[in-house]
């Protein structure tokens, strides 16, 4: 079940993703719009990941470098990697998308 789960977040993702380069603001995140990453990642994250995503603490790689796709680092943030705990007792599915859709942001 969980599994399948993730499967169709996934394809969800891809989806997402090949009609992201569209930028007419027709299809917009159902997750992105519902839930405030931002405000999420504020909560959660800037302990070690800094305001910036730069910050380094324990460890935190740093999210303005990252090339991580989102599929992967929502993978990061509900299952934990080393020292980053992992968040899916924490935070909804929803929730975990919005978070991961935000730290793309901070790319810079
Ligand atoms: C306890 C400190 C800590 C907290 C809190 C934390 N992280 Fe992390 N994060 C880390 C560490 C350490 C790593 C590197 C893991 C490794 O060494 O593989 C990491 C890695 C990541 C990565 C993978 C980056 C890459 O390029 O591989 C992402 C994405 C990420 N964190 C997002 C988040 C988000 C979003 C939150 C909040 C929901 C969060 N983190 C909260 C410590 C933390």
């Amino acid at each position: 079940m969980k599994k399948a789960i993730v499967f169709t977040l996934f394809v969800a993702f891809l989806f997402a993703c090949s009609q992201s380069d569209v930028e007419e603001g027709t299809t917009s995140t159902p997750a992105a719009a519902s839930v405030d990453g931002g405000k999420i990642y504020k909560t959660y994250c800037i302990t070690c990941h800094g305001l910036y995503g730069d910050m380094g603490a324990s460890g935190a790689f740093n999210l303005q470098t990252s090339t991580l796709p989102v599929a992967e680092r929502i993978n990061v943030i509900t299952n934990g990697r080393k020292v980053m705990t992992p968040f899916k007792e924490l935070l909804s599915e929803e929730k975990i998308k919005a978070v991961a859709e935000y730290t793309m942001t901070l790319k810079k």
